[in-house]
C-alpha cells in the first residue's frame, strides 16, 4: 500500500434497518492531506469513516485505500494501514488494563516485546495518559477513555489516521495534546468533528455532509466564511470563531 490516499466512488450505504445513511459519496483524499468531515448529527460522517476500514462495506459503490479496494478479504490489511479512533471509546477498549489495550495492536503485529513496550509508552505519554497505564479502562472518566482510545491507535503507527469526534470530552490540555499529535502526523488524516475551531486549526480542507451527501468541499477557512453554506449545513460558529473568520 504505497500511496496513502482514500477514494470513495459513488458510495451508498443502508443500515440493515433500511436507514439510508449514504446516498452517493464521491471523494478523493490525497496522501498527506488533513481533512475535516463536518455536518450535523446524522449527516453520515461516522458511517463514511466505518466504510474506510471495512467495518462496514458499501451497499453500492467502492472505497479504495491506496491501490486496495476495501472488501471483506482486504479489510484486515486495510486496518493495518488505517488507524481508526471510534466515536465511542467503549467500542475501542476491552482489555483488563490501559497498558494491555494500548499494547494490543502492536502485539497483534507480532512486534518484539521491547518494541511493544516502547510504542505503548510513547503513545500513552503523547496523550498524557501514562499515569493511567495500570488502571482498568472501564473505570476511567469519559475524557480519559478518549485519550486512551487515541493511544491504542497511535501505538500501531498507522499510515492513515481516521478519528471520529476525537476532541469530545477532552479537557483543554488534552485537546491541545491531541492537536499537537495531529499536527506532527505527516500522513493522511481524516477527522469527523463538531469542533470547528479544531477543524480550522488542523485541517486545511473540509468536507461538509448533509443527509448522506457531500454538500461542500474546499478550504476550511473559506467554507467557514460562507454564511449561506453554514446555514444550509446547520453549522454555527462560536463567537470567538466568528470573530476570527471575519478578520
Ligand atoms: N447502527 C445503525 N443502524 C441504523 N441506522 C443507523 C445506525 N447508525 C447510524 N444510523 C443512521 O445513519 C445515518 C447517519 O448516521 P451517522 O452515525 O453516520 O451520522 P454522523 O454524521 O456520524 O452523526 P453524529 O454527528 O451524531 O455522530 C443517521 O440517519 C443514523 O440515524
Ligand atoms: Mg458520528
Amino acid at each position: 500500500m504505497s500511496h496513502h490516499y482514500i477514494r470513495y466512488t459513488n458510495v451508498h450505504y443502508s443500515y440493515p434497518s433500511g436507514q439510508e445513511a449514504l446516498k452517493g459519496v464521491d471523494l478523493l483524499i490525497k496522501h498527506g492531506e488533513k481533512v475535516a468531515l463536518l455536518g450535523l448529527n446524522g449527516a453520515g460522517k461516522s458511517t463514511l469513516l466505518l466504510l474506510t476500514n471495512g467495518l462496514l462495506l458499501p451497499t453500492e459503490g467502492e472505497v479504495n485505500v491506496g491501490d486496495v479496494p476495501v472488501s471483506k478479504k482486504t479489510a484486515p490489511m486495510v486496518r493495518r494501514a488505517v488507524g481508526m479512533v471510534f466515536q465511542n471509546p467503549d467500542d475501542q477498549l476491552f482489555m483488563p488494563t490501559v497498558w494491555d489495550d494500548v499494547a494490543f495492536g502492536p502485539r497483534n503485529m507480532q512486534l518484539p516485546p521491547s518494541e511493544v513496550e516502547r510504542r505503548v509508552e510513547v503513545a500513552l505519554r503523547s496523550v498524557g495518559a501514562w499515569d493511567l497505564r495500570d488502571r482498568a479502562p472501564s473505570d476511567l472518566s469519559g475524557g480519559q477513555k478518549r485519550a486512551v482510545a487515541i493511544a491504542t491507535v497511535l501505538s500501531m503507527e498507522p499510515n492513515i489516521l481516521v478519528m471520529d469526534e476525537p476532541s469530545s470530552n477532552l479537557d483543554s490540555r488534552t485537546r491541545e495534546q491531541l492537536m499537537a499529535i495531529v499536527n506532527d502526523f505527516h500522513h493522511t488524516v481524516v477527522i469527523a468533528t463538531h469542533d470547528l475551531e479544531m477543524a480550522l486549526e488542523l485541517c486545511p480542507r473540509s468536507v461538509i455532509m448533509k443527509d448522506g451527501r457531500i454538500i461542500a468541499d474546499g478550504l476550511t477557512e473559506r467554507l467557514l466564511r460562507d454564511q449561506e453554506l453554514l446555514e444550509l449545513a446547520g453549522l454555527s460558529l462560536t463567537p470567538a470563531l466568528a470573530e476570527y473568520v471575519e478578520k
